[in-house]
């Protein structure tokens, strides 16, 4: 791996612990305005401090974040489908000469495995590889999850493990009930798993820590920290867990005493 591909991918995942909190707010490239990202720049702002790296859209990053702000930026590049069609339609939105410039610390774009546009879009995954080791940018895959798909270890070590063949360098993917398979299927690649749905707070900090307990290196996690009634409570305690390794009984304690 050469010096400027390690280089971010220790601006993400610090060196300290290994670990990594990314706060995903990029949900608006096919879901439109998300409840609690109507007004991204408003939701993101007082999160910041605790989050490691911050995974947007350009378009997003323009309007609503700073360019003073010292933060890691994963740069969603794909795109191009809806939540009203097939949500598997993605092609590559930015490319490479813009996250240059937006001076990304990584890119991203989503997987879908077993979906209709399977083949095109684990083609996306391999461009940006190509692209990215160019430039020593790391590529972080998502592996995105069609409705008629099982959640199951079973699926996520495939996805995931397709996504590693292609030369993604950190794996994002959904926690499950034998988790560590998932993990192990992944070999060297780190993996940090999406919050998915909002869950009640205990509920996703119990899943927080079991996926790093699993193996997982941290969260990329979203709507279970800004639609949460305590976003800074919520991704205080989340760091909690993932980079003092508290338990999630413990991190629930500071979600709660957030909210005095
Ligand atoms: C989905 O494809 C997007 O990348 C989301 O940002 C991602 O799923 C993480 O957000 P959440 O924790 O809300 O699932």
């Amino acid at each position: 791996m050469n010096w400027g591909m390690k280089n971010r991918i220790s601006r993400i995942i610090k060196p300290k612990t290994g670990r990594c909190v990314m706060l995903a707010v990029d949900h608006g490239y096919f879901q439109g305005p998300t409840t609690g990202l109507a007004n991204l720049g408003k939701t993101v702002e007082p999160l910041l401090p605790y989050a490691d790296a911050l995974m947007i859209t350009r378009g997003a990053l323009r309007n609503w974040i700073d360019p003073a702000v010292d933060i890691p930026i994963i740069l969603r590049v794909s795109g191009g489908q809806s939540i009203l069609k097939e949500l598997s339609n993605e092609v590559i939105t930015t490319n490479i000469d813009d996250a240059i410039r937006i001076n990304a610390s990584a890119i991203t774009c989503s997987v879908y495995v077993g979906g209709e546009h399977e083949k095109e879009t684990i083609g996306n995954l391999s461009k940006l590889v190509d692209e990215g080791e160019k430039y020593g940018i790391p590529v972080l895959a998502v592996t995105a999850v069609g409705k008629e798909m099982a959640r199951d270890a079973r699926y996520l070590g495939l996805a995931s493990r397709i996504c590693v063949e292609m030369g993604a360098h950190i794996i994002k993917t959904y926690y499950t009930e034998d988790f560590g398979k998932v993990v192990e299927a992944c070999g060297n690649v780190p993996v940090v798993i999406a919050g998915g749905k909002k869950l009640a707070e205990m509920e996703a900090l119990q899943m927080a820590y079991n996926a790093v307990s699993d193996g997982a290196i941290g969260v990329d996690m979203g709507r279970n920290i800004f639609q949460s009634d305590s976003p800074v409570g919520m991704i205080q305690a989340v760091r909690a867990i993932v980079h003092e390794g508290k338990s999630a009984d413990e991190a629930y304690g500071i979600y709660e005493q957030s909210k005095k």
